[in-house]
């Protein structure tokens, strides 16, 4: 599944080369690794509605986890996190250049669009996964948030400056993969907001536990320096609840997606236990 995925993005940078040194940048990152669990997400979605998985269904998730990976090259950039280290290896602007890194995180961030046009799926499907793709990623979603974020920077911000950080610039790709699965499979617009919930639920849980991450895993856990947010003066949630309230608001959150999940069980002949073997894995204990 996760080959598949990682076999739709090289694909891609197989054909139409212009710069070979822009394509090897990229390709550094994307074959750094990661847990690949937006792709994941949508593709055991799928599974759970009873779809059977094809090339079209990689493109989808293969897009996606273009802007995720480009979102990682642009954030460890020196003017933003300044990170050394990224998917256990050196950060892109480390092992290439500054102007390198730029420019594959451009490259990701609009070739997913391309991906994702590629799709042979009805084409007011494929028009509405770009719609809702680039709400994700863009001044709308992820950009947006990463703009709050480094804005934040030194400041004591409040809970619900933090809830608005969290939601943009990590809580809306992660979104993305639920309203896709609903997308593809025609879900009623009941569903959907349910879909939405449950990926606004993970979302919010998986920035809260990158957070908590932050100060308690070490560099061989993270693949990333540890204490990065301490230093650089973020607020986050254990800054701002301290360790366990946070890992309680995280489990909280994780325990919440689940239940939207054992209610689509009757009302969708959805099979949950795929999704539900994700979403625990994300869980942490205090
Ligand atoms: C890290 O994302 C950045 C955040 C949005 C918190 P992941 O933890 O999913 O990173 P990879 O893809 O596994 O490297
Ligand atoms: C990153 O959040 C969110 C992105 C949009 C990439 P962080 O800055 O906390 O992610 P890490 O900890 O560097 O992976
Ligand atoms: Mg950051
Ligand atoms: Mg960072
Ligand atoms: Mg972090």
């Amino acid at each position: 599944m996760i080959e598949h995925t990682n076999e739709a993005i090289r694909n891609y940078y197989k054909e139409l080369i212009v710069s070979s040194d822009l394509t090897k940048a990229i390709l550094y990152s994307v074959d750094a690794g990661g847990k690949r669990l937006r792709p994941l997400l949508f593709l055991m979605l799928l599974e759970g509605f009873g779809i059977a998985l094809n090339n079209d269904h990689y493109s989808i998730a293969a897009s996606l986890e273009m802007i995720h990976t480009g979102s990682l090259i642009h954030d460890d950039l020196p003017a933003m996190d300044n990170d050394d280290y990224r998917r256990g290896q050196l950060t892109n602007h480390k092992k290439f250049d500054e102007a390198t890194a730029i420019l594959a995180g451009d490259a990701l961030f609009l070739d997913a669009f391309g991906l994702l046009a590629s799709s042979k799926l009805a084409p007011d499907k494929v028009v509405q996964l770009i719609s809702f793709l680039s709400d994700a990623s863009g001044s709308r979603g992820m950009v947006g948030g990463q703009m709050l974020d480094v804005k934040g920077e030194h400041q004591a911000l409040k809970e619900a400056d933090l809830v608005a950080i969290h939601t943009n610039k990590t809580g809306k790709l992660l979104t993305f993969p639920f309203i896709a699965a609903g997308i593809v499979s025609d879900l009623d617009e009941k569903g959907m907001t349910l879909l939405q919930k449950a990926g606004q639920l993970v979302g919010l849980a998986f920035q809260v536990r990158d957070d908590i991450l932050d100060v308690t895993a070490d560099f061989s856990e993270l693949g990333k320096t540890p204490k990065k947010d301490i230093f650089a003066e973020k607020t986050t949630y254990p800054s701002l609840f301290g360790l366990e309230k946070s890992t309680s608001i995280l489990n909280q959150a994780l325990d919440d997606a689940l239940g939207i999940f054992e209610s689509f069980e009757k009302a969708y002949q959805f099979d949950r236990q795929a999704i539900k073997t994700i979403i625990e894995r994300l869980r942490l204990h205090a």
